[in-house]
């Protein structure tokens, strides 16, 4: 009878591709090309805290030159309509809906864009760059600015990628018989000192604001960090006013050696007391810092990140781990989420680690990630449907069209920022098959069929299991095609380690 059904509607629709939706061996690029007519792209949503500096660069794909306009933009904002940049202060609490235009000579394109002044930040997932896979710690002042010059110039900026975030290495590493990052740590008055690499710290975040992006810096809240750099302990909000003065926007706050200060290194009350006095030093500055704690998912981090002020938390391990296989890290890792979506919203995301495609460090040097097409396609479809921050952990300076192809969806990373910041769960498990779902805002959901076998295998949702009912309008999300008109199960072929990512809704 379902096959009956399956068949009258493809007669019917000449057009679907039914049911090899997004398949096959390991498949190659299916985001479309982007578009020269304007699109705007990237969150819907934007926390800041009133009177504090506001910086957004408006993402939009399309010809330039393109002229930005808004409507409704609260007063003492300035949207700069050569660039997309806006700038200013938000000095009154509330919620303000705006409307964001792009005009081109191709068209126009309009977004509806909610500006929330008030307690809390990274109302959709934090989306950027971080220097640890790329470079360990072996970072400058000149590859920073660098790869904020590519987040521009690969055109991911205007898919929505903000942050310029560097990790360890930026500072005095105590002992080091390398002058550059040798000496002492901290000034007579216990300044902390950047190292070498970095002669203008100041000089480096203006470069970065310049371009409308942001940028972040990380320190742990132990003696050292985990690289042996110097860290914050009993200087913390010495380092955070200084951190503010230097003008970065985002604080990763990594535990490291901090765990030989406590007596029991998992217990939670313990992990809590650092986080929470840097949470709230933070909360007292005079600029915004998205606060990242980084500890490992010890003390089951995602039940009180949030409390503590974190907005995203890693929830494990590191995930390029390199005595571990990154295929048996992203399934892992990733997978492992399962549980906490209870725990993911808007201002607090989990945080499955950076993602690992483009060229990596693997054993101290810059290759092609070792993850196959495949592989690759299941990392991002499953971070996007966990809400995860979407920080790029690879060279952003040479960029394969893959690669970028990866990044650059917008109606995947859509799925990723929508603005009910729901996590996933898994509503299907069997053997080497996973469909996890995750409700979209407007009624629909994003739904990722993943198979972590070895051979190609049909993957069935039902509805029954996606608790729906009736005709739906499928659509493959990564070709950005409807696929078709579908009672009761939708099925695609998925190669090996591979996934195929739909958004269905009803059919009116
Ligand atoms: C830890 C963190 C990584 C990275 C390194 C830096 O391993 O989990 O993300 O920041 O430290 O040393």
């Amino acid at each position: 009878m379902i096959t009956l059904i399956k068949v009258i509607l493809c007669l019917c629709l000449p057009l679907v591709v039914f049911g090899q939706a997004a398949t096959g061996g390991d498949r190659g690029i299916l985001t479309p090309p982007v578009s020269r007519k304007p699109r705007i792209n990237g969150a819907k949503v934007y926390g800041v805290r009133p009177g504090h500096p506001f910086l957004y660069r408006i993402p939009a794909t399309g010809a330039r030159p393109m002229k930005f306009s808004a409507r409704k933009l609260p007063k003492d904002l300035k949207l700069d309509s050569h660039t997309g940049v806006i700038t200013g202060t938000v000095k009154k609490p509330g919620d303000y809906s705006v409307t964001l235009s792009a005009v081109n000579a191709l068209g126009k394109a309009k977004r509806k864009f909610r500006i929330v002044a008030g307690k809390t930040l990274a109302l959709s997932p934090p989306m950027g760059w971080s220097s640890w896979y790329m470079a360990y710690a072996n970072i400058d002042d000149k590859l920073i600015r660098a790869e904020a010059d590519a987040m521009i110039s690969s055109g991911l900026a205007d898919h929505g990628y903000s942050y310029i975030n560097i990790d360890d290495g930026w500072n005095v590493k105590p002992g080091a018989t390398d002058p550059a990052i040798g000496g002492e740590p901290r000034n007579a008055d216990g300044t902390l000192k950047p190292n070498r690499n970095f002669p203008d710290m100041s000089a480096l975040t203006a470069y970065v604001h310049e371009k409308g992006l942001k940028t972040g810096i990380y320190i742990s809240p132990g003696t050292r960090t985990c690289g042996g750099y110097e860290g914050s302990y009993q200087h913390e909000e010495q380092d955070a006013r200084l951190f503010a003065k230097w003008g970065f926007d985002f604080l990763k706050y990594d535990l490291c050696s901090y765990s030989k200060l406590m007596k029991d290194p998992n217990d939670s009350d313990e992990l809590q007391k650092p986080y929470r006095l840097m949470g709230t030093i933070l909360e007292q500055l005079n600029r915004d810092f998205v606060f990242n704690l980084c500890e490992y998912g010890r003390g089951d981090v995602w039940k009180w990140g949030s409390e503590v002020g974190g907005n995203f938390w890693r929830t494990t391990g590191d995930l390029g781990d390199p005595q571990k296989g990154l295929w048996d890290s992203v399934s892992k890792i990733g997978f492992s989420e399962a549980g906490k979506e209870q725990w993911a919203g808007p201002g607090g995301w989990n945080d499955p680690d950076n993602i690992l495609i483009g060229h990596i460090l693997q054993h101290d040097e810059l290759v092609p990630t070792p993850l196959t097409h495949n592989e690759q396609y299941t990392h991002v479809t499953l971070w996007a449907l966990l809400a995860a921050p979407m920080l790029f952990g690879g060279d952003m300076t040479q960029l394969d069209p893959f690669t970028l192809s990866l990044l650059t969806n917008d109606e995947v990373i859509d799925v990723d920022q929508d603005t009910l910041g729901k996590q996933a769960k898994p509503v299907y498990r069997s053997g080497d098959l996973q469909i996890w779902a995750k409700d979209l805002e407007g009624g629909s959901k994003a739904v990722g069929l993943f198979n972590l076998g070895e051979s190609e295998t049909e993957v069935t949702a039902q509805w029954s299991d996606l608790g729906l009912q009736g005709k739906q309008i499928v659509r493959d999300i990564w070709r950005q095609k409807d696929v078709g008109i579908f009672d009761n199960e939708f099925h695609a072929s998925v190669g090996r380690h591979g996934a195929a990512l739909m958004v269905i809704r009803a059919s009116r």
